[in-house]
């Protein structure tokens, strides 16, 4: 079959990379979407079931890093697109393993724009050729929590409920974790290849996502299990840090319009002025998953539990999405309280799914599976 385009997307069997491969997969027939994954610990064919067996579908196990197999890889099946969400994506990781994070996120970032430049700009950089990097509001820093009330009034005033300022495409970068540095140095690389060579490249810095396949050590996934398990929500610090929250579907419809619309060389912020303290988001995870377990109110409330803050950890991110509005007409779809709802039900209902990923059999299945 001839495809209009074949499009490269890395990360494509973790949790956002996972949603974005299959919106690309059902809606374009016609494109060839190959998902490139190495499959670490993050990496689950089993966020693609919906889309294995599609004839525009097609699974390549690989490392970023490996930049002779991706120049090969890229020539070979001559693709003309890139939407790159490949990396390690933890904090609490990122922490204790910083080499990892810059290996990843940086040498396997500048690894996979020198193995596109190579096939790419021998003719002139063809009209269809993209690189679309995907990367996170962090890189920009931490804002202060000013308005400690939360007062949604407030934002009338400029700012938003827990703050005046937002992160806007202007906010200096000024990265905090080994995580955020490493995405940073990623967009920079990025950037770079854009203004030396004239690749067209586009980057987006998107806020926290949550909704299904998101593995189960980032809050929202860890504190549902957890619930439901009656274990105790370890809460950092007093709770008090404030994060963006968006639809992991939406961030994948935002995606697929920039990627199509969005004007080379850009960047977007990409959130929908969601912000929620931790501790009142975990108090609705708490009231959501007790509703739905049958539970009576306030029945789990005890499993509250602060611990020892995490080292470095950002006060409040919040993004302002204007630009993408503006100029793209992209607005997120969901209410919040309808995407925790629809996010603990997923959860709840994919129990196998959980113990799955948790318990690491599926690691050693792909190892027989797709060891060399
Ligand atoms: P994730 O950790 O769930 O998935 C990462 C995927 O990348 C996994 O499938 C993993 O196997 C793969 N991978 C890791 N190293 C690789 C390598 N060397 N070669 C090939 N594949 C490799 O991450 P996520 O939460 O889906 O995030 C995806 C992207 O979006 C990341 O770039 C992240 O920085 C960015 N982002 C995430 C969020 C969020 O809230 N999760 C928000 C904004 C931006
Ligand atoms: P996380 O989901 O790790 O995303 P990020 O660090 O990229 O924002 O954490 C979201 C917030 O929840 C962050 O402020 C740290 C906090 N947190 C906890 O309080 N306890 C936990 O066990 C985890 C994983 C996170």
């Amino acid at each position: 079959m001839d495809f209009e385009k074949t499009i490269i997307i890395t990360g494509g069997a973790g949790f956002i990379g996972s949603h974005v491969v299959k919106l690309f997969v059902k809606k374009y027939p016609r494109y060839k979407i190959i998902n490139l994954d190495k499959l670490t610990y993050a990496g689950n064919l089993a966020n693609l079931k919906d889309v294995e067996n599609m004839p525009n579908y097609q699974f390549i196990k690989a490392d970023i890093c490996d930049y002779e197999n991706i120049k090969k890889i890229i020539s070979t099946n001559n693709v003309n697109g890139i939407i790159h969400l490949a990396a390690e994506s933890h904090v609490d990781r990122s922490i204790v393993d910083p080499f990892t994070f810059a290996r990843t996120n940086v040498m396997g970032t500048l690894s996979l724009l020198q193995a596109a430049r190579d096939f790419w700009e021998p003719t002139g950089w063809s009209d269809n050729c993209r690189f679309y990097h995907i990367s996170t509001d962090e890189v920009y820093g931490a804002l202060e929590l000013n308005r400690p009330e939360g007062d949604p009034s407030a934002s009338e005033c400029g700012g938003g409920p827990f703050g005046d300022k937002f992160f806007t495409e202007d906010t200096r970068y000024n990265p905090h974790s080994p995580y955020s540095a490493a995405k940073a140095s990623s967009d920079h690389f990025v950037r770079a290849y854009h203004d030396t060579y004239g690749m067209p490249t586009i980057v987006t810095n998107c806020s926290n996502n949550y909704g299904p396949f998101q593995f189960p050590e980032k809050l929202i996934p860890l504190f549902i299990n957890n619930i439901r398990h009656r274990k105790p929500l370890p809460v950092y610090g007093k709770g008090e840090n404030v994060r963006d929250w968006l639809y992991v579907e939406d961030h994948a419809r935002a995606i697929d319009v920039i990627f199509h619309k969005g004007v080379i060389g850009e960047t977007y912020n990409i959130g929908g002025f969601n912000e929620w303290k931790n501790i009142d988001l975990i108090k609705v995870l708490i009231k959501v998953t007790d509703r739905l377990l049958g539970r009576p109110e306030g029945a789990d409330d005890d499993l509250i539990t602060y611990v020892t803050d995490r080292k470095g950890h950002d006060m409040r991110y919040a993004i302002d999405s204007t630009k993408l509005k503006d100029e793209l007409g992209w607005e997120p779809s969901l209410q919040f309280e309808e995407g925790i709802e629809k996010t603990v039900r997923w959860y709840l209902d994919n129990q196998d799914w959980l113990d799955e990923v948790t318990s690491g059999d599926y690691l050693k299945y792909y190892e027989r599976m797709y060891s060399k």
